[in-house]
């Protein structure tokens, strides 16, 4: 046995759900808020951050076992601070859940590499400043678990997507990279891939999403996924699925579709929100 191997072997279980202390980023409105009334039920201890105080506490007043530590992810001191008080109440991170995100849509008429920058900070440079934050905790725990959130916008990269897409596909990458650098020292990495989940994120779409799910199914899939802990963690696998397929198609055929769904909003003035695919217009 090689000394990887046996390195790989030696490894322990992970705890189950009720023995663990998670850290759960983008806790106060949609998959976040339902995700942490989903989990505070079955973990031992849930601390719940986003930059919204009031909406975190109104979710921790419905439960014994969470904690509010309110911060902004793209501000690392803040979630440096919250990590040393969760250091100081608990002592270890068994899983941190880094789902905060944002999403704006770019306007080729109007390129605005402020807006890329402001999305990139958020989703990507936001969920790589919660780990940071968060790695010294999780080498406490038995088996560390971080999970990232990604979306199935990375299967195909659409019209308008260049800001939210691209932050979505940086983050994909940077949990590929992390799972291989941390598999050696027992922390498993996960990524989150949903396809249209009903929030106040895509309450802002005004157009038909499909296969859309409702934030608490989204909460039960990726619970499901957390106990698994497979990296790619997608659903619903009817919508991921297809998106993949066509992600598979040549480049020729791909950019024809891509384009031709660009057009389509350039030549139809009136309705210019009229893209079949998530997360692609406003
Ligand atoms: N809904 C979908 O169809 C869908 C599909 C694929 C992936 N996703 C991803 O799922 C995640 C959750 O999205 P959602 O749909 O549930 O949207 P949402 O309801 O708008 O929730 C976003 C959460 O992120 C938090 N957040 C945003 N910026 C933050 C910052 N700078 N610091 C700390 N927290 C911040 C928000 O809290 P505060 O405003 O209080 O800070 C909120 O709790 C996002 O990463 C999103 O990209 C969503």
């Amino acid at each position: 046995m090689t000394g990887k191997e046996q390195t790989l072997s030696t490894q322990k279980k992970a705890p189950p759900l009720a023995r663990q202390v998670i850290w759960l980023t983008g806790a106060s409105s949609g998959i976040g808020e339902a995700l942490a009334r989903a989990l505070a039920s079955r973990c031992q201890q849930l601390i719940i951050t986003a930059r919204n105080y009031k909406a975190l506490e109104a979710i921790s007043k419905d439960f014994s076992n969470v904690t509010v530590l309110a911060a902004d992810v793209t501000k690392i001191s803040e979630l440096h601070h919250a990590a040393t008080e969760i250091q100081n109440r608990f002592g270890r991170i068994d899983t941190l859940i880094a789902n905060a995100g944002t999403c704006e849509y770019l306007d080729i008429d109007q390129f605005d590499a402020e807006l890329i920058k402001r999305v990139m900070q958020t989703n990507f440079f936001g969920l790589v400043n919660s780990i940071e934050a968060a790695l010294p905790l999780l080498q406490q725990s038995q088996r560390g678990y971080i999970a990232g959130m990604s979306s199935s916008v990375t299967a195909l990269a659409m019209p308008r997507a260049e800001a939210y897409g691209a932050s979505k596909a940086a983050t994909l990458h940077f949990l590929q990279s992390l799972k291989a650098d941390l598999t050696a020292s027992g922390i498993d990495v996960s990524a989150i891939s949903p396809g249209f989940v009903k929030t106040p994120l895509t309450d802002r779409n005004d157009f038909a999403m499909p296969a859309m799910i409702s934030a608490e199914q989204a909460a039960q899939e990726i619970i499901r996924g957390l106990n698994r802990r497979h990296f790619d963690i997608h659903f619903p696998k009817r919508f991921t699925r297809v998106l993949r397929l066509l992600g598979l198609l040549p480049d020729w055929l791909r950019f024809r579709l891509t384009a031709a769904m660009s057009r389509s909003k350039h030549s139809d003035p009136i309705n210019q929100n009229n893209s079949t695919f998530p997360e692609n217009r406003k």
